[in-house]
C-alpha cells in the first residue's frame, strides 16, 4: 500500500544513494549479453573506469560483490606457501590477510591502532628487513571503511614497487571518490565495487590487473574457476563476459560514468573534499567527537563518538525513526562505540547539512547539549 513517507537517505558507507537516471537505466529490459549492444555498453563502461582510474591496464567487470573482487586479486596471484604482508587499519585490511590465508599464503599482519593510518616508517622497516626478497605481496586497504581513515596510497604503492612485491589494493571506498591513478603510481592490482561512489546498488565489482600482475597470473596455480581472470580476458577481447553478467547493472554504470564524466573527474573529487570537511566543521561545531584526526581522515566516511551518557543505538534508532536516515554502527570491536556517516558518490552540500540539522535535533531530544569547539580526534575508552 503506497504510504506517505519521506525516502530513506541512505548516510551509510554504502551501498550509496542511487541517481533517478541510474535507475531509469537498470529498470529496462534486459538486453541479451551477447549481442552487439551489450558489447558496446561493456566497451563503453570499461574505457571509462580505465578513464577515472587513469591507466592502460586491463579492467574486468564481475557480477559479485566487492569481496568477489579481492578474492580474485588472491587466487590469480597468490599460491599456497607464498609470503603476504598484510597493512591492517581496520575490518577490511583484515579480509585481506584472511582471503590470502584462505589460500595457503603465509601472511604476516602489520596492524595499526583503529582510527590510525599506516604508518608509513613502519612498513618502510618491514620492507627493508625483506633483504632476501621473499615477500610476494602486500595487500593494502586504501580507504578504510570501519575506521574511517584514508592511506597515502601514493607512498605505500612507491615503497612496495621499490621493493618488488605486487601491491593487492583494495579501492572499494576511495574509487571515484580520490585521484586514484593506477599507471602513475604503478598500482599491480586494485579492486573495487558499484555500490560506493560509482552510484550503483551492489552486484558488480571490478578488478584491474597490471604487467607485473600478469606475470604472477602465469605462475600461480591457486584453484579458480568464476573469478579465473585469465578467463576475463579472453573474453574481453571479444568485448564480452566468460559469464552470464548483470546486463542492467552494466547499463546504469554507463549512466553513471557519463555523469561523473559531466561533472568532471577533479571536480567529483574536490566534492568529495569539501562533503567531509563541511561534514567535519558541523560535527566539531556541535560538540561531537571525531574518531579519525584531520590528516588521515576519509574524504568518503565520517566516525563519531557519541556523545557521553548516549548510546550508538539510540542515536541510529533516532535518525531512522524520526527522518528516514540511516547511519552505521562501528563495526565488530568498534560495535557501538562509534557510528560513521558514509558521503560518497550521489551526495552533495545540501545532504550533509541535512544530515547535520537531523542529528542535532536527535541529540538534543536525547538530553544533549552542543558544546562547540571539540577536539578533532578522540581517544577510545578502551
Ligand atoms: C573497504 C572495503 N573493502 C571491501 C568491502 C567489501 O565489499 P562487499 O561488501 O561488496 O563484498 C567493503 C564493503 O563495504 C569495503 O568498504
Amino acid at each position: 500500500m503506497a504510504t506517505m513517507e519521506p525516502r530513506e537517505f541512505l548516510a551509510i558507507p554504502g551501498p550509496t544513494p542511487v541517481p533517478d537516471a541510474v535507475l531509469a537505466a537498470i529498470a529496462r529490459h534486459p538486453i541479451g549479453h551477447r549481442t552487439p549492444e551489450f558489447s558496446k555498453a561493456l566497451k563503453e563502461v570499461t574505457e571509462g573506469l580505465q578513464w577515472l582510474a587513469e591507466t592502460k591496464n586491463d579492467v574486468f567487470v564481475m557480477t559479485a560483490s566487492g569481496t568477489a573482487a579481492m578474492e580474485a586479486c588472491i587466487c590469480n596471484t597468490i599460491n599456497r606457501g607464498d609470503r603476504v604482508l598484510s597493512l591492517i587499519c581496520g575490518v577490511f585490511g583484515e579480509r585481506w590477510a584472511k582471503l590470502a590465508e584462505a589460500y595457503g599464503a603465509e601472511v604476516e599482519r602489520v596492524v595499526f591502532e583503529p582510527g590510525q593510518a599506516v604508518d608509513l616508517a613502519i612498513l618502510q622497516q618491514k620492507l627493508k628487513a625483506d633483504a632476501q626478497k621473499s615477500i610476494k605481496a602486500v595487500t593494502i586497504t586504501h580507504n578504510e571503511t570501519s575506521t574511517g581513515v584514508i592511506n597515502d596510497l601514493q607512498a605505500i604503492a612507491k615503497m612496495v614497487r621499490e621493493h618488488g612485491a605486487l601491491s593487492i589494493v583494495d579501492a572499494v571506498t576511495s574509487f571515484g571518490v580520490t585521484r586514484l591513478p593506477i599507471d602513475e603510481w604503478q598500482i599491480d592490482i586494485l579492486a573495487t565495487g558499484s555500490q560506493k561512489a560509482l552510484m550503483l546498488p551492489p552486484g558488480l565489482s571490478f578488478i584491474f590487473f597490471g604487467p607485473k600482475a600478469w606475470d604472477a597470473y602465469k605462475d600461480c596455480k591457486s584453484p579458480r574457476f568464476y573469478l579465473d581472470v585469465g578467463k576475463c580476458k579472453k573474453s574481453l577481447a571479444q568485448d564480452t563476459t566468460p559469464f552470464t553478467p548483470n546486463v542492467s547493472f552494466v547499463e546504469g554504470l554507463k549512466v553513471s560514468l557519463e555523469m561523473i564524466k559531466a561533472e568532471g573527474r577533479d571536480a567529483v573529487f574536490a566534492r568529495h573534499i569539501k562533503l567531509r570537511d563541511s561534514l567535519r566543521h558541523g560535527l566539531k561545531e556541535l560538540g561531537l567527537q571525531l574518531f579519525v584526526e584531520d590528516a588521515c581522515a576519509s574524504p568518503s566516511i565520517t566516525a563519531i563518538l557519541p556523545p557521553a551518557g548516549l548510546s550508538v543505538g539510540e542515536i541510529r534508532k533516532g535518525l531512522k525513526s524520526r527522518y528516514r536516515i540511516l547511519v552505521a554502527d562501528g563495526q565488530e570491536e568498534l560495535k557501538g562505540k562509534i557510528f560513521r556517516i558514509g558521503h560518497m558518490g550521489y551526495v552533495f552540500e545540501r545532504d550533509v547539512h541535512m544530515t547535520l540539522a537531523c542529528l542535532q535535533s536527535v541529540l538534543v531530544d536525547l538530553g544533549f547539549k552542543p558544546t562547540p569547539g571539540a577536539p578533532a580526534q578522540a581517544a577510545l575508552a578502551r
